[in-house]
This record gives structure tokens, sequence and C-alpha cells, in this order.
């Protein structure tokens, strides 16, 4: 039964670089062939919604925040095949072609489609087009996308925890386990114990890491990076690589995560790791931050520096097998969840993000 209506929603709407964003009345068109509308219950807010209005990044605006959510299918497009109405999904914003050239390579993380700049696809505040974040826009009480940006998950998987697989659980566990690799006895480093860091410490320990020294400048992280599994805590500052070196029996680390998104934290984690270690750059930096590496050390060190994006993951595959996890207790997120607000409140979520206050703050509609 289509309804077929544009309707008029709620969503966090940010207007420019350094404005506070601010909860506005929104039109979003209804679905059209091969989309679908979803009703928001639960989203997160993720670091890089804040890189958006901080001016690290530089989107388009006016631009409806928000990507890691999840929500009930509420309408289908024309078309729309592999959904039914009703169903509990996660969305993806990443969602791949399948035809591309790294798709077929097995690489949907790369997909030559995604990551294009949003159309504003008719959503609309008092007339002018706005733009939606990596084409979800899930600050939202509801958006319309295309049916391959959401995952059905098991009806049992709760919506809060839902949302958390669509973005910072997808990243922290795949940059562990698709891009590291990390095998059990291995020691690991993290840096920066947000949502992401903390999703990596979970997975080094399910993967059976027997050292996960996790790292932050806030001191208050380290009692949620001891509920996640890490085995010990150290502060960021200038000791921080001889302190990691001590307990590492002077060499360094096998892995080290770095979960923030800076230069800085990059050639922190580089001189963590042992010669022939890895580091995973999962956090997202500015354009212009840029990381300094000697030439000599390069070389001499052996040590491999590689990104992971959004964990080198097929969320079609791994968003499905991260729910089972979740239902069979083996990956407990909850701990990564610290804040529980209504849309009028996540303003202040972002806020808590610039001071490194907490891990996940969780919008529920
Ligand atoms: N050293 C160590 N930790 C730091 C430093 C530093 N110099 N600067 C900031 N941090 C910590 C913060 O205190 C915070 O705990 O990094 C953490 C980042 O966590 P969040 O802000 O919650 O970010 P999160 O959503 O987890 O995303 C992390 O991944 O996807 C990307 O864009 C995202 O770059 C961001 C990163
Ligand atoms: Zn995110």
């Amino acid at each position: 039964p289509a309804t077929s209506a544009a309707t008029t929603i709620s969503a966090l709407v940010a207007r420019g670089a350094g404005r506070p964003p601010t909860v506005e009345r929104v039109v979003i068109p209804a679905p059209g062939p091969g989309q679908v509308r979803v009703a928001i219950r639960a989203a997160g807010v993720c670091h890089s919604d804040l890189s958006m209005i901080d001016g690290t990044l530089a989107p388009a605006f006016p631009l409806v925040l928000g990507h890691e959510a999840a929500g009930i299918v509420t309408e289908l497009g024309a078309g729309v095949d592999r959904l039914s109405g009703g169903e509990r999904v996660v969305l993806n914003w990443s969602p791949a072609c399948r035809a591309c050239w790294h798709c077929t390579a097995g690489r949907p993380w790369f997909c030559e489609t995604s990551g294009r700049p949003s159309a504003a696809r008719g959503t609309t505040a008092d007339g002018t087009p706005l733009h939606v974040t990596l084409g979800l826009g899930a600050l939202a009480e509801e958006v319309v996308v295309s049916q391959h940006a959401v995952i059905p998950v098991p009806a049992a998987v709760p919506f809060e925890q839902a949302a958390l697989l669509g973005c910072a659980v997808l990243t922290g566990v795949g940059a562990v386990r698709n891009t590291a690799r990390v095998a059990a006895g291995e020691s690991v480093v993290v840096i920066g114990l947000g949502g992401v860091g903390l999703s990596a410490v979970l997975a080094a320990r399910e993967a059976g890491a027997a050292q996960i020294i996790a790292v932050d400048v806030a001191a208050a992280k380290g009692s949620l990076a001891s509920a996640a599994g890490a085995t010990d805590f150290l502060l960021s500052d200038e000791s921080l690589v001889r302190a990691i070196r001590e307990r590492t029996d002077g060499r360094g680390a096998d892995h080290a995560f770095e979960c923030v998104g800076r230069a800085k934290t990059i050639e922190t984690a580089w001189r963590s790791v042992r010669r022939g270690g890895g580091v995973i750059v999962v956090g997202m930096g500015g354009r212009d931050d840029v990381v300094g590496l000697g030439a000599l050390d390069v070389f001499h060190s052996g040590r491999v520096l590689r990104s992971s994006v959004y964990g080198a993951a097929d969320p079609d595959r791994d968003v499905p097998a991260l729910a089972e996890e979740v239902l069979a207790g083996t990956l407990d997120i909850r701990p990564l969840i610290t804040h529980r607000l209504a849309l009028a409140e996540a303003p202040s979520a972002l806020d808590r993000l610039t001071r490194g206050e907490g891990a996940r703050s969780v919008v529920s509609f």
C-alpha cells in the first residue's frame, strides 16, 4: 500500500561550520523507485558528525547530520524486492554497487559509487534544499534512502545497539579483524577511546590479544577501557611512547590503532609499534593535518602504515554477523553507550565529543 507523500519530520540540521546545529522541521520526499522510508528509532552521535561542523571536514551546508542509526522500514518505493515493511534495519553509509572495479575485487568499502557528495534528494527546509550526511542524514525521525543503504537485523537486537553496528562497531571491530587481523597472544595499542576505539578494544580482547594498551587524553576513559577489556590504560603525554615500550619488552606493540583522526596521534602510533609492526589509521583526520615520518625510520623500522575505511568490511555480510554476536553475548557493546538522549539534546552530545567525555551518546526516537 503506497502512501507516497512527502512528510515533515524533525531533524538535526547544521547551517555552517562553527555554528551549533539545531533541530528543524524538514520535509523529506516519498520513497522513489528502489528507495525505502525508515522510521529511525535510535541514532548514535559520532565524531565524524562533529568533524562536519568543527572545520575538520568541509561539507556542503545546510546539512542534516547523522549516519549511525537503526530503525523500522515503513514504506517501500517501486521495485524494492529485498526488504519488507516492518523489518528492523541498520543504516549503511557506504552501500556497495557490487559492479565497480573495487566491488568486484571484494573491496566494497572502496566502492567507486560511494563517498560522492550527497545530492539534496528532495530533502528541504522552508523550501530550501538540504544535504544529508553520507547519503543518510540519520539524526532525524525518518529517512528516505536507497534499499541498498539498509541492512536487516534480527528484531531481538535493541535499536540503540543496532545503531552502533552501522558505524562505530563495524569500523573499530573491522580494523582489528579485517585490516590488522590481530591474532591470539599479540599486543595491541588503541589510541582514542570513543565508540570506535572502544570497539577496537572489544575486538582485540575477543581475538585473544595478550596485551591491550588503551590510550586517551582523558583520564576518565580508564574505566571505560577496562570495562571493554583493556589490560592497561595510559594517558597520552610526552612519556607515552616510552611507557608503551616499557610494557612491551622494550620493543613496541605488534599493532597500534589510531582512533582519533590526527597527524600527531598517527605519529605516536607509528612510534608505539615494534619493527615490522602495523599501524592502522581508523580516525578520519583533516586534509591539512600532515603526518611526518623520517625516511630512514620508515625504511629501518619495517613498519606498515595502513588505514581501515569502514572497517574494511562488507556491511551486508558483517553487520548481520555482528548482530548475531551481540545476541549471543560474545560481543558486549553495551559499555559503549554512556548517554541516552532525545533529539533536542543532540547538540550537547556533540559538545561532549569535543571534550572527550563519555563514549557514545545515543538519541532515541
Ligand atoms: N591522544 C589520545 N586520545 C585522544 C587525543 C590524543 N591526542 N585527542 C583526542 N583523543 C581522544 C578523545 O579524548 C576521545 O576519547 O580520542 C577519542 C575520540 O573519541 P570520539 O570523539 O568519541 O570519536 P569516535 O566517534 O570514536 O571516532 C574516532 O574515528 O571514524 C573516525 O571521524 C571519526 O576521527 C574519528 C575517529
Ligand atoms: Zn561514524
